[in-house]
């Protein structure tokens, strides 16, 4: 028995075997779970990628700023399950000129791009996904956190404010159709996003030291974990939460 069985989860941004959204399919397989992914861009690589899950889950093209694919996600979506219980937000950009010591810099048009992206599209993907979670469901994000500002995380620490704002706003809107929205803010991990920021050793570098749980910024697991807790039936009146995955960190001084 699984904490999932039964479920019927899509999960995003899988890009590759590092991706937190792979470990969330694969655990979220292990538990029980019937995992349809969405990738964006790569799709050849997304694709032999999902080929290496537990069982192979099929993919279907998502880029969450094009309203075409969102407005058709449900239907490919239900070629595959009969409906959705739970999907997983684990999806984020931001153009090189909004990190890195640049802030003050950044135009307008990049730091629009990452909102959209990184913040707005919990609501575009949640909205898609509403007509297949008929009874319900739970919605996980994925957060750094964002009470405070960090070095070189610039722009996409106010879309991770804005991502917080939106689980928030979501949960208020969605919580009497009983679908549950929730973040993980997790510590650093070495994934492809990671490494697109410019400086991101600032933290890797310190963020296991001043862990008092310690922290391993090559295990995905314990993030992924959180989510399928966040995903199973186990948060039954949690929503608008933010589950810190970060060793304690968010909590020390
Ligand atoms: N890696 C970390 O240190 C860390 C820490 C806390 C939170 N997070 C968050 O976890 C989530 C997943 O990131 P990751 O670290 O696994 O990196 P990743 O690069 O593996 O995943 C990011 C995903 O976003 C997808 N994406 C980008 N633009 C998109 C678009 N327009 N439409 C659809 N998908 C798009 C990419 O294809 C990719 O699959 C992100 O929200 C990230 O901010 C990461």
């Amino acid at each position: 028995m699984g904490i999932l069985d039964g479920k019927r989860i899509l999960v995003t941004g899988v890009l590759t075997d590092a991706s937190i959204g792979f470990h969330i399919a694969r655990m979220a397989q292990q538990e029980g779970a019937t995992v349809v992914l969405t990738g964006f861009g790569r799709m050849s690589l997304v694709e032999r990628i999902a080929k290496r899950l537990p069982e192979p889950a099929p993919v279907i093209e998502l880029d969450v700023t094009d309203d075409e694919h969102l407005a058709g996600l449900a239907d490919k979506v239900s070629a595959h399950v009969d409906g959705l219980d739970g999907v997983a937000h684990s999806i984020a950009f931001a153009p090189q000129t909004a990190m890195g010591g640049n802030f003050m810099n950044t135009p307008w048009g990049d730091v629009a791009t990452a909102v959209q992206i990184s913040a707005y599209s919990l609501k575009s993907l949640t909205a898609a996904c509403l007509p297949l979670m008929k009874s319900g469901g739970s919605v996980v994000g994925l957060d750094f956190d964002a009470g405070q500002a960090w070095p070189v995380y610039d722009w996409m620490g106010v879309a991770k404010a804005g991502l917080e704002s939106t689980s928030r706003y979501l949960a208020k809107y969605l919580g009497p159709d009983n679908v549950r929205v929730n973040l993980v803010a997790a510590g650093p991990l070495k994934t492809m996003a990671a490494k697109s920021i410019p400086g991101f050793e600032e933290f890797t570098d310190v963020w296991p030291e001043r862990a008092p749980l310690g922290w391993d910024v090559a295990d995905p697991e314990p993030t992924a974990k959180a989510c399928v807790a966040l995903l199973s039936d186990w948060f039954p009146a949690t929503t608008g939460e933010i589950v810190h995955v970060d060793g304690g960190v968010h909590a020390v001084g």
